[in-house]
């Protein structure tokens, strides 16, 4: 039966950063509103609003809302997807703050999805070491992952996030409104990082799961659900490990291989299609070191539920992602960095598997037929 289409309460998860806490802050329709950005502005003479030129032409409300806020503002556009995320356009984003007379005291809002916010945060971390930083993520991808913990990446020709720093925003504004305009095939690379946060930590997550086919409005209490539950997975693991050396590094779970294989597609893949073929990967490593059964067959389960690739069809071959593997800045030769979740709910550090473990498992279950 159909769900009807329940307008939510809003709702706030306190998100926990080391000494720095910030919210994230749910409200339906509220990118929309002046009041909102009038909140945000506080203090600040001058913002800048850092977007893509699609997402500029999707929201330009929320462009007119930040405009009316009270400070003097200026649109930074940068190109969409990936190519926004290189050292180039980082240069051309400080020119246009320069220009515009930033000053540290001075606010970036990053309108987006993930490579909006990754490239924003990093500009707004790296420009007078720290400028003032809100996140209004546009993608569902942003909303349960990108746009919190601070995480910041800039792609160099070598490999995905190789660049990047920890800067945290002082809010995230989250509007699930703005899901109706997103692709069937957006919503699910979304869907990737919340079915990850299922295999982690947090089990209900999998009994839960949407149709990314019907209308994300149709579905919206359950949207909610599955993003209050991911953004908590999330700051639970984040709070005490900002800097990912200890429990946050559950949260990489699908991104080693996932990672790999999104680069080496030359980002034909979406991130969250490329995490879900990196979590079918990890799990059978998985199943190869303890000589068990069934994790890869719950992960594919899960997977398949809302219509993300199981099975590798680009032309990557295992070479070129074990290299891009190997380079993985959060991989130490010898030490546990390869997390396996060994069944949903829970997630432990093993150390890269050798060659031929990784081997078997890619000709297991990613090889392209
Ligand atoms: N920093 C972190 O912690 C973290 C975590 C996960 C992923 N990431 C990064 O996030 C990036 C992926 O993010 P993404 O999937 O949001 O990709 P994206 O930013 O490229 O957005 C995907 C596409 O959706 C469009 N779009 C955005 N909002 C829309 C809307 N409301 N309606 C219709 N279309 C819309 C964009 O124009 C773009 O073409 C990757 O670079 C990944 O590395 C970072």
């Amino acid at each position: 039966m159909a769900e009807e289409p329940v307008r939510p309460v809003p709702r706030t998860v306190v998100v926990r950063a080391g000494s720095i806490t910030y919210p994230f802050a749910f409200d339906s329709g509220q990118l929309n509103r002046t009041g909102t950005w009038r909140e945000a502005v506080d203090g600040a003479r001058t913002v800048a609003v850092i977007t893509s030129r699609p997402v500029a032409a999707l929201f330009p409300e929320a462009l007119r809302a930040i405009a009316e806020a009270g400070a003097r503002h200026v649109v930074i556009e940068v190109p969409d997807g990936e190519d926004a995320k290189t050292l180039d356009i980082v240069n051309h984003c400080y020119q246009a703050l320069a220009q515009a007379q930033f000053t540290r005291n001075d606010l970036v809002i990053a309108l987006g999805g993930g490579t909006v916010t990754d490239l924003a945060g990093f500009v707004a971390g790296t420009r007078k070491r720290g400028t003032r930083l809100v996140h209004a993520p546009t993608t569902l991808l942003a909303l349960v992952d990108a746009a919190i913990g601070g995480k910041t990446g800039i792609n160099l020709p070598s490999g995905k996030n190789l660049v990047g720093t920890f800067h945290q925003p002082e809010r995230v504004v989250a509007d699930d409104t703005v899901l109706s305009s997103l692709p069937a095939r957006e919503l699910r690379s979304g869907l990737a990082e919340v079915i990850k946060c299922g295999f982690i930590a947090e089990p209900a997550i999998l009994d839960d799961l949407p149709d990314p086919a019907r209308a994300a409005s149709q579905q919206s209490e359950r949207y909610l659900r599955l993003i209050e539950m991911s953004v908590r997975v999330k700051a639970r693991l984040l709070a005490d490990d900002v800097a990912d050396r200890g429990p946050r590094r559950h949260l990489n779970y699908g991104h080693t291989a996932g990672q790999a294989i999104e680069m080496a597609s030359g980002f034909t893949l979406r991130h969250g299609e490329a995490v879900a073929l990196g979590m079918v990967y990890a799990a059978r490593v998985c199943e190869l070191l303890t000589g068990t059964d069934g994790i890869v067959s719950d992960t594919r389960d899960a997977l398949t539920r809302v219509g993300l690739p199981t099975r590798l069809d680009a032309t990557v071959s295992f070479e070129q992602m074990w290299e891009l593997m190997r380079q993985d800045k959060k991989v130490t030769p010898g030490r546990p960095s390869f997390v396996v979740s060994p069944r949903p709910g829970t997630a432990t550090l093993t150390p890269m598997p050798e060659h031929t473990t990784a081997r078997a498992a890619f000709d297991d279950v990613l090889r392209p037929g």
